[in-house]
């Protein structure tokens, strides 16, 4: 009865999804409770397709761009995924706001409160080297809460998704973040900035992690980081200066593995905050007295 409920609703709200394979929509989840799931199917599919477009343009002679003087890449990769996104977003949910790193998102017309955030390509640097970790990155939040993510590594076809209250899967198998217990015994990771990169403090919270934990990676994905995170493969992450669409997907990966995301003062993580803590909750309060500890030596300029 329920089931049929959301179905419905979800047709007659959406009633003009063109060319939707509905079935294809269904197909991945056969535990379908919710909206969620609905957002979270579209949400895949979409995805998908957009790290298609990003393999595609990988074989093509990169047209690299520089947004402002600094090492903040733009290819035409970037535009083409994301263009891609946003127009699929708008058929299938033309009521909801899209915010997209290159610019082409829109409003809500309705002024309804679902946004979707998207980063069309997380890891660009990556991308125009041919260093193989990048990603789709696309969340769905309603006001300040989010409801779908999925981070698509499409080179190693590793698919990260979460549904709010369903918790998150690889590849379709249910994932929880590690057990690792002790910064000194943990892998972390962490990113830097591409713009105003003397002003960051982070090389020294590098330096003074590496030094406590089995060491930090910097792989270049802020949305693959924290799917690890959610995966397991790290046990903590920070990072300065994060946009929304960076962590929106990787937020609600990590929370719903089990994990634990907040800032340094330990409140909760809003999207866009200044400073980024994602842990398997086990090290989170070590990690935190820990970085408090550095800002107090060097206080972080973000
Ligand atoms: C970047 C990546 C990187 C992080 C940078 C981000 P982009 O995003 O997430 O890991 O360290 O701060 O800007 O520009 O490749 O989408
Ligand atoms: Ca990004
Ligand atoms: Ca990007």
């Amino acid at each position: 009865m329920v089931f049929q409920f959301v179905l419905s609703a979800f047709f007659s709200h959406h009633s003009n999804i063109v060319g939707m394979n509905v079935s294809a929509f269904f197909i991945h989840h056969s535990n379908i409770v919710g909206m969620n799931d609905s957002y979270l199917s579209a949400a895949i599919e979409i995805a998908q397709d957009a790290g298609k477009i990003l393999i595609e343009e990988l074989s093509r002679p990169l047209d690299i761009r520089y947004k402002g003087d600094e090492v903040d890449l733009v290819t035409q990769a970037d535009k083409r995924s994301e263009r891609f996104i946003v127009e699929r977003l708008a058929k299938y949910f033309p009521d909801h706001a899209v915010a997209a790193e290159e610019g082409t998102g829109h409003e809500s017309p309705s002024a309804s409160e679902f946004r979707w955030h998207v980063d069309p390509l997380d890891g660009t640097t990556n991308y125009a080297h041919g260093y193989p970790c990048f990603s789709v990155s696309i969340a769905l939040a309603q006001r300040d809460t989010l409801l779908a993510a999925v981070v698509f590594n499409p080179f190693y076809n590793e698919l990260f998704t979460a549904a709010r209250g369903e918790g998150a899967a690889f590849n379709g198998k249910r994932i929880h973040v590690s057990k690792v217990a002790k910064l000194s015994t943990s892998l972390l990771c962490t990113g830097f900035p591409v713009r105003n990169r003397k002003a960051s403090a982070n090389l020294q919270y590098y330096g003074d992690f590496t030094q406590r934990s089995h060491g930090v990676r910097r792989d270049g994905s802020a949305a693959l980081d924290l799917a690890s995170v959610a995966a397991g493969r790290f046990d903590g992450f920070w990072e300065f200066g994060l946009a929304k669409w960076d962590t929106a997907a990787g937020v609600l990966l990590v929370e719903e593995a089990g994990g634990k995301v907040t800032d340094f003062a330990g409140n909760p993580y809003q999207l866009g905050g200044p400073v980024i803590l994602a842990t398997n909750g086990l090290i989170h309060e070590e990690m935190r007295t820990v970085a408090l500890e550095i800002s107090r030596r060097s206080p972080a300029n973000v």
